[in-house]
C-alpha cells in the first residue's frame, strides 16, 4: 500500500463516526454510482503542465482500485485544467498528483476526465460544469483546480475520473477526502482512494493522490 493508503487506513480504525442509516434513495444512488458503465473520451491534446515534484514511490504499490462510472458520466468533456468559471461558488480545491505505474514508472501523456457535483451536489447533465480532462506530463504529474464537491443522497464527497495510459483501457474510479462524516454510510467509498487533503491559508484545500495503473 502507499503511505497515504496506510494514513486512510489508520483514519478508518480511529475516527470514522458512526454509520448513518441508508434511505432506499440512498441505496439505489450507490448501486447505480457502484455499477454504471460508460464510454471513454477521447485522448486528442497537448499535455498538462504540473507542479509536483516526481512522487517518493515504494516497491509496494498496489494499482489503484476502480469504481464505477455512475450514471453522470458525460463524453467528450473540454480539456481544461480549472474547472473553475466565473460564477463558480464553493470551497475551492488544488489536486495536485501523478500517473505512474505499478513500477512507478511516471506515464507521460496520461488522460484524465473528471466530472463531479457542484456546492450543492448537483451534476450538470446538459453542459460542461465541473467536467475537463486534461494530460498528464512527462513526468506523469497533473495538477486540477475546482471546488470540493457537495453532497448529494447516498454518497460522501468524491470525484469521478477516469484515468487513460495512452492506447490503454481507462482505469475509472472515485477519490474521497479525510474526516467527512459521510464516508462512513457511503458503502462505495474506499480508504484506498483517500486523497491526502490539507487546509489552506485561503480557505481552499489541496489535495494529492498518486493514480497507479497497471501497465
Ligand atoms: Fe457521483
Amino acid at each position: 500500500m502507499t503511505q497515504v493508503t496506510r494514513r486512510a487506513f489508520l483514519w478508518m480504525l480511529l475516527g470514522a463516526p458512526t454509520a448513518l442509516a441508508l434511505s432506499a434513495c440512498s441505496q439505489l444512488e450507490q448501486a447505480m454510482e457502484g455499477v454504471q458503465q460508460t464510454q471513454s473520451a477521447p485522448a486528442t491534446s497537448p499535455a498538462a503542465v504540473a507542479l509536483l515534484p516526481t512522487p517518493a514511490c515504494g516497491d509496494d504499490d498496489d494499482p489503484t482500485p476502480p469504481q464505477g462510472a455512475g450514471p453522470f458520466y458525460t463524453p467528450n468533456s473540454p480539456l481544461r485544467d480549472s474547472l473553475i468559471e466565473a460564477d463558480t461558488v464553493g470551497t475551492r480545491l488544488m489536486i495536485l498528483g501523478s500517473v505512474v505505474t505499478t513500477a512507478c514508472q511516471p506515464i507521460a501523456g496520461a488522460m484524465l476526465d473528471w466530472w463531479h457535483a457542484d456546492d450543492s451536489g448537483q451534476y450538470d447533465n446538459v453542459g460542461y460544469r465541473f467536467r475537463g480532462h486534461q494530460f498528464a506530463d512527462e513526468q506523469g504529474r497533473f495538477q486540477l483546480e475546482t471546488i470540493v464537491p457537495g453532497l448529494y443522497p447516498g454518497r460522501t464527497r468524491h470525484l469521478h475520473v477516469r484515468v487513460q495510459a495512452p492506447n490503454q483501457a481507462p482505469l475509472t474510479t472515485q477519490v474521497y477526502f479525510p474526516d467527512v462524516p459521510e464516508n462512513d454510510g457511503d458503502f462505495l467509498f474506499d480508504p484506498a482512494l483517500i486523497m491526502d487533503t490539507t487546509d489552506q491559508p485561503d480557505g481552499g484545500r489541496r489535495s494529492a493522490f498518486t493514480f497507479v495503473l497497471s501497465v
